[in-house]
């Protein structure tokens, strides 16, 4: 089967590498050139484990290919996937210019019948949209050609996107028609050879599974932050809190740990996006109204804990940040809880040093010159008044604690992800907080 996914970005370029994976022929296109000349060389935009190994093996095999051109590799396959991006427009509805500009460039110049689905997150009826667009074209062109539209909307994580794509807990797939059906099953028929579970739906319902999808995990986040603010307060300890919730079967464990705010380039868009939908059709989504403002919140409480800490005199104090990244095993800082400490520390006057072991480079793209930039994180804490940690990647979890109460300045650790013990770091000297305990 020959199939392209147009948009190579983290659900793209993990879609093609994983259906080539299958032997399936994948192109995999993308507007941005140096992005598909220096896949072509084998390097590998993002950071998502086990994805270079994929995408290099592929494509020597043949399987993988990488271009520019949809108007030409269009015509040499039965589906094409699009996995563009789907930012917040200025009014935090979804902008689906890029999934507009996609279906016209297939209406200008397919010559047979194809399948597009729309793999990005869209708002209810974007499928219809496409469809009217890719007729538009169409009829510009004086032709009928027959096509179908479908909508399989993407739930892997990023950290562990390979894993979640080949094995997925369920594949949704909204139809509206039996070749489209008969498609997608010869498609995903390696995936679901395990038992993965096929759920077909009409059109609309797919497009909203996957906002009702993140919206209900945003708001177990919210939740529990909520709960944890709580805690604090009245004395509770969240942690204890959350296992005795958690272990309600109806309640279940994930999805239930306080932090500082989820970030990532889905749950805010995608919980912004759905109030919008619902505004636009005369309701009001109450619940996810105070999910985000719960999380905004919440990004703030770190700084609260340090500008507490000092009585407010925080000018000219060093402070540390480990881990940038939305969460751990990617690069992305889309939204990340990081961005907006490091805004308020260096309003505040705070000289603010930063490790990741990986989002580095995209720490740049945010921060300049503005911080300075460690080479990890004995290096980072080096005469600091206070360490953050805000990405819980493995190696910040049993740091040399002896080492880094010498190294800094003041021993004040502010844990945004309740990693450590705190009768441990009480011993070593620190004054420590975490989220939603004493
Ligand atoms: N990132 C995730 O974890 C995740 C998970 C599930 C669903 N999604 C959804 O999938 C979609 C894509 O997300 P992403 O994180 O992969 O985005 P991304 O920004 O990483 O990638 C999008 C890519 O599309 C390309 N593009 C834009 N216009 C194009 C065009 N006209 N032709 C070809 N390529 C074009 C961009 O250059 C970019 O490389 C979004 O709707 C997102 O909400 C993302």
């Amino acid at each position: 089967m020959n199939i392209a996914i147009v948009g190579t970005g983290y659900v793209g370029l993990v879609t093609g590498a994983c259906f080539s994976e299958m032997g399936i022929d994948v192109t995999c296109v993308d507007i941005d050139e140096t992005k598909i000349e220096r896949l072509k060389q084998g390097i590998i935009p993002i950071y998502e484990p086990g994805l270079e190994e994929l995408v290099k093996k592929n494509f020597q095999a043949g399987r993988l290919h990488f271009t520019t051109d949809l108007a030409t590799c269009l015509n040499e396959v039965e589906v094409i996937f699009s996995a563009v991006g789907t930012p917040p427009g200025e009014d935090g509805s979804a902008d689906l210019r890029y999934v507009l500009e996609v279906a016209r460039t297939i209406g200008q110049n397919m010559e047979k019948y194809v399948l597009v689905v729309t793999k990005s997150t869209v708002p209810v009826g974007t499928a219809q949209t496409v469809k009217a667009a890719i007729q538009e074209e169409l009829a510009k062109r004086g032709l009928k050609i027959a096509f179908d539209v479908a909508s399989n909307p993407e739930f892997l994580k990023e950290g562990t996107a390979i894993k979640d794509f080949m094995g997925p807990d369920r594949v949704v797939v909204g139809i509206e028609s039996d070749k489209a059906k008969e498609l997608m099953d010869r498609l995903y028929k390696p995936f679901t050879l395990n038992n993965y579970r096929m759920i077909y739906t009409d059109i609309p319902s797919a497009e909203m599974i996957k906002y009702a999808a993140n919206a209900m995990l945003a708001t177990r986040i919210s939740f529990m932050n909520d709960i944890a603010n709580l805690c604090e307060l009245v004395g509770a300890d969240v942690n204890m809190v959350r296992n005795g919730i958690g272990s309600d079967l109806r309640i279940g464990k994930k999805f239930l740990y306080p932090g500082c705010g989820y970030g990532g380039s889905c749950f805010p868009k995608d919980v912004k996006a759905l109030i919008k939908t619902a505004e636009e059709n005369g309701y009001e989504m109450q619940v996810l109204k105070s999910v985000e403002k719960v999380n905004e919140y919440q990004k703030g409480i770190l700084f609260d804990k340090l500008f507490k800490q000092y009585a407010g005199n925080l000018k000219g104090k060093t402070v540390a940040l480990w881990g940038l990244a939305f969460k751990p095993n990617t690069d992305d800082m889309r939204e990340a809880p990081s961005i907006v400490l490091v805004e308020k520390l260096l309003k505040t006057g705070v000289k603010v040093k930063v490790y990741d072991p990986i989002a580095m480079n995209e720490a740049k793209r945010y921060f300049g010159d503005n911080v300075e930039y460690a080479k990890d994180i004995y290096d980072a804490v080096v005469d600091t008044d206070a360490v953050f940690l805000l990405t819980e990647w493995n190696e910040f979890r049993l740091p040399s604690w002896s080492a880094i109460r010498k190294l800094m300045k003041e021993p004040v650790i502010i844990d945004g992800r309740n990693i450590y013990n705190a009768n441990e770091l009480a011993e070593a000297g620190f004054k420590y907080f975490c989220i939603g305990s004493k």
